[in-house]
């Protein structure tokens, strides 16, 4: 069974993309998954905390440059897109994605931007069109403050699901320090933050199931015996 690909884009740098990536990636290798982490950013972030992660930690590929080659190799593979991104290269990074999860911080701006965005990709056809399982996520979230609502109101708003908040936390700066994600962190001092991760983790993984079916489906149509017609 080939590679199940997950993007997470956004409209603004800044906002996460890095840190989500590679917490992903550290959860399916923890998982057991043989995972890559595809970096498409010339900052490469998520190719230098590879970089700084221990070497008895569970193993995760990186990937750099604009190229899938042996994106098939891998069971998980977490795509990490850069800032300023071209429609069509984003619309191409969308195709090779199963699942895409959108991230929206809670402030003026990106919200804007993020509604700019959003219609771009979903109404201009990028994503829809090609049927697309997409989600929101909200990320460095002040759960008790004015703006947190507004996002919440505007995410709510829209016709794909909000499946989760990541709260403002130091653990994620921690973590990507030593090149590991808050699964491998602590349970006691992380409990929050994974908590909030579960939501989207199941919603990945209701999708991915779902493909992995479709291809179950494609490959015993294509391996069903020829009946011999015997006259
Ligand atoms: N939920 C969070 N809580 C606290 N800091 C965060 C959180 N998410 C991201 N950050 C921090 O925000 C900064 C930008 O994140 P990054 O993942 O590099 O963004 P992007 O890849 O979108 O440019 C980093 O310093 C990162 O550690
Ligand atoms: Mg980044």
């Amino acid at each position: 069974m080939g590679a199940r690909s997950i993007l997470v884009i956004n409209a603004k740098g800044g906002s996460g993309k890095s840190t989500l990536t590679s917490n992903l990636a550290s959860y399916y290798a923890v998982r057991g998954y043989q995972a890559a982490l595809f970096d498409f950013d010339r900052q490469m972030s998520g190719i230098r905390w590879l970089e700084r992660r221990p070497h008895e930690a569970p193993k995760i590929t990186g990937v750099t440059g604009w190229t899938f080659r042996g994106v098939d190799s891998f069971e998980r593979v977490v795509m990490d897109p850069p800032a300023q991104i071209q429609s069509r290269d984003m619309a191409m990074l969308v195709a090779r994605a199963d699942v895409v999860a959108i991230l929206v911080l809670p402030s003026p701006i990106d919200i804007h931007a993020a509604a700019d965005f959003i219609r771009e990709l979903l109404i201009d056809g990028k994503v829809r069109c090609s049927n697309k399982p997409v989600c929101v996520v909200a990320n460095r979230a002040r759960t008790n403050t004015l703006i947190y609502d507004q996002l919440c109101k505007f995410l709510g708003s829209l016709k794909i699901p909000f499946v989760t908040t990541f709260r403002d936390s130091q653990n994620y700066n921690h973590a990507s320090r030593k090149g590991i994600g808050i699964f491998e962190m602590n349970e006691d001092i992380v409990s929050r933050d994974v908590e909030q991760w579960w939501p989207l983790i199941k919603w990945i993984d209701k999708h991915i199931k779902r493909e992995d079916v479709r291809e179950r489906t494609r490959n015993l149509g294509a391996r069903r015996p020829q009946l011999k017609v015997v006259q």
